[in-house]
């Protein structure tokens, strides 16, 4: 178990002014920020992000989205961090996403669902790297 996750605020949450409240209620939830950056990933970077997904038939829409504006890009620390995350972020899909999870209000679609949550603590680590050099963590 480890007690690290990776987390992006997504574009639809950076655009509809709600990533003040996300990070309320990520802060709240007793998650602590160990690395932070406002950003906006290249096509190159979304789709090696992304690259998982990449024989999906949502791949292309899912690329074109995730670079359509900033986002948020966090580390965040908490016991069993990966887990609780998932707990507070809610299904993918909002309309399944339980009442008060982070999908079920901020999330408009599957497809713009508001926010990234590690899956794995190896996928947890693997997004930190991708993101964050050990000198911008703290
Ligand atoms: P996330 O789990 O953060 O990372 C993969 C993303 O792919 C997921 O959020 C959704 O935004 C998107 N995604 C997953 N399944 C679908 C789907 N069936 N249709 C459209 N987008 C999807």
């Amino acid at each position: 178990m480890s007690n690290i996750t990776f987390t992006m605020l997504k574009p639809d949450s950076v655009r509809n002014g709600n990533i003040g409240a996300i990070l309320d209620k990520i802060i709240k939830s007793g998650f602590i920020i160990k690395a932070m950056k406002f950003t906006k990933m290249s096509n190159e970077k979304a789709s090696k992000f992304y690259a998982i997904h990449s024989e999906r038939p949502f791949f292309n829409d899912l690329v074109e989205y995730m670079t359509s504006g900033p986002i948020v890009a966090a580390i965040l620390e908490k016991d069993n961090a990966v887990n609780e995350f998932r707990d507070l972020i809610g299904s993918t899909n909002p309309e399944e996403a339980e009442e008060g999870t982070i999908r079920k209000m901020f999330a408009k679609s599957i497809s713009e669902n508001a926010i990234h949550g590690s899956d794995s603590d190896e996928n947890a680590k693997i997004e930190c790297e991708f993101h964050f050099g050990a000198d911008e963590i703290y």
